[in-house]
């Protein structure tokens, strides 16, 4: 199966992506980092929108000039690092609404079990934009997807900072009507399920638990 995704290999994003990999990263360069590549990971994702001419006046005249139109958008997070690349995205999207999905893996089914669901109620209307920095067995994000679906959502996007060929791979397969963009996709996954070379566990250099 040919691998499908969006790569967002700008220089500033590899560059920025080099450091968030150094395990000497502190906590609050990490933040920003995540948070400035969740921003550029926003403004690709959002690249096909559709647009309507608005006319407008200028101090200077009369101007015909694209918005955005269509439907309305949704971040969803998988907790709970997914919730350390809101504060980018909301940073270009400002309007758009967020959900939250909490999943863990069941240690003797290894099925992933919803302990969280809470997203908008016309969240039907919407084009989701599903957020995880880390796209490695894929479990998590194809139940997340897959119960979005559930709850009547139509048009789903994922978006992580790094995914391994095993992520892209599940996902595309349980769901190949949605989109994956990422910033980087690594090698492998080692036994533990950790992308490598990754950058160690997303949550825990987020939020400084380790
Ligand atoms: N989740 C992480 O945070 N890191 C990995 O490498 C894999 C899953």
């Amino acid at each position: 199966m040919t691998l499908a995704f969006q790569l967002v290999d700008h220089p500033l994003m590899q560059h920025k992506l080099s450091y968030l990999r150094m395990a000497e990263t502190t906590t609050d360069t990490f933040r920003r980092l995540v948070r400035e590549i969740a921003a550029m990971l926003a403004y690709e994702v959002t690249r096909d929108l559709p647009t309507e001419p608005i006319r407008v006046t200028t101090p200077v005249a009369e101007c015909e000039t694209p918005v955005i139109s269509g439907k309305k958008l949704c971040l969803v997070s998988i907790l709970r690092a997914g919730n350390g690349m809101l504060d980018g995205m909301i940073d270009l999207l400002p309007a758009a609404r967020v959900g939250h999905v909490g999943l863990f893996r069941d240690p003797t089914t290894l099925e992933p079990i919803e302990y969280y669901f809470k997203v908008p109620d016309d969240i039907g209307d919407r084009l989701v934009i599903v957020v995880d920095p880390m796209l490695a067995t894929g479990n998590s994000a194809v139940a997340a997807l897959t119960r979005l679906k559930q709850a009547g959502v139509t048009t789903l996007k994922l978006v992580c900072l790094l995914g391994s060929p095993e992520g892209v791979r599940a996902v595309q397969q349980a769901h190949p009507d949605v989109p994956i963009t990422l910033a980087g996709l690594d090698s492998h996954l080692d036994e533990h399920g950790y992308i490598v070379p990754g950058l160690g566990d997303a949550g825990d250099r987020i939020f400084g638990t380790r």
